[in-house]
């Protein structure tokens, strides 16, 4: 099923819900889901706890006030959370039930990759229109040039580093930073470019331990009296990050070498403004295109512009490492 129109029955209600891992402008993109249901008079319902909280009925009305003060906030007032009963069909009848229950008419998903997988077979089983809205930190979804989210981690990365990179000079040491991306490194490359780093080590680049030992010893006898290294979580180099740091720190005696893992600080803060514009952008095209009879698809943006796509190709796509920004890095480590 692709962007075809899923039926021409009039959309009077629509839920919304977060699924997966929170991401800075999901209250964003609810209050805009919310507020555009008001503005084309559709009653608005949030979904608690994602298709766990669709399961068991969690549902609450969402008015243009219930969004108050929420664009500037992290997380996600409607909560989120992984639901293992949802992948089977008996979960995601009971989920069917409570949406004809509550003449729910169309669904907004707003979550990652997983997430979409859910709504895409749930729309094919029970004919509910689904659109989605992709809201993840990691930036690794095909048909948007940035998910929601991911320009808040970035800068919230960035922030991070310079004050690692202010004790790092002060002792003269080597540190070793892991960031988040799951098995994308989007975060780890652009916050690497950012932060100045000396090496980065994303999945989709295997550098190798004896390039990344030579590029260290290169940066040391350039001169270079402390490094960063940013490590993507889902680096494939072969170790992880403590037995990288181990390695070098055996190898390269005169480093003494760190470790600091950002974890899910990364996933908290106030969003950027970037994101709260593209939440408000994303909420508004969802609901006006449920409204258009339009849905299997996730709403992206692409050189500026809202876009749709598929999301079996969505799901199914890959969302590449930017070349350029690799040569980039390389140059700016010398
Ligand atoms: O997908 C977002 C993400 O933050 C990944 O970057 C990370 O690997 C994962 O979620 C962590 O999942 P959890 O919050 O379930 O530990």
């Amino acid at each position: 099923m692709s962007s075809t129109k899923s039926n021409s029955k009039e959309i009077k209600r629509i839920a919304v819900l977060t699924s997966g891992g929170d991401a800075p402008g999901m209250n964003a993109a609810i209050r805009s889901v919310a507020r555009s249901c008001a503005y084309y008079k559709i009653q608005c319902f949030g979904v608690k706890r994602g298709y766990q909280g669709l399961i068991s009925g969690d549902l609450t009305r969402l008015g243009p006030r219930s969004v108050n003060n929420i664009i500037n906030k992290g997380g996600t007032i409607l909560k989120s959370a992984r639901s293992n009963e949802f992948r089977t069909k008996e979960g995601r009848k009971k989920a069917f039930e409570v949406l004809k229950e509550n003449e729910i008419d169309a669904l907004v998903v707003i979550g990652g990759d997983g997430s979409f997988t859910g709504g895409l077979i749930f729309q094919k089983e029970f004919g509910v229109p689904v659109v989605g809205i992709p809201g993840t930190i990691d930036n690794d979804i095909y048909g948007t040039s940035h998910t929601l989210g991911y320009d808040t981690a970035l800068n919230t990365v960035v922030e991070a580093v310079d004050k690692i990179r202010d004790t790092a000079i002060s002792h003269n040491r080597l540190f070793f930073v892991e960031v988040m991306g799951r098995d994308a490194g989007h975060i780890a490359l652009n916050t690497g470019i950012g932060a100045g780093a000396e090496e980065i080590l994303i999945p989709e680049e295997d550098m190798g331990l004896e390039r990344l030992l030579d590029s260290l010893k290169r940066s040391k006898n350039s001169g270079k009296l402390s490094s960063i290294v940013m490590v993507a979580e889902g680096d494939k180099i072969g170790k992880n990050v403590f037995e990288l740091a181990e390695y070098i720190e055996e190898n390269l005696p005169d480093y003494e070498v760190r470790v600091s893992v950002l974890g899910h600080m990364q996933r908290g803060g106030a969003p950027t403004c970037f994101d709260r514009v593209l939440a408000s952008r994303m909420g508004l095209k969802a609901v006006e295109s449920l409204r258009d009879g339009i849905s299997a698809n996730m709403i992206g943006i692409s050189d500026g512009k809202m876009v749709l796509t598929p999301l079996n190709k969505a799901i199914k796509g890959e969302s590449a490492i930017d070349r350029e920004l690799i040569r980039v890095s390389e140059i700016m480590r010398l």
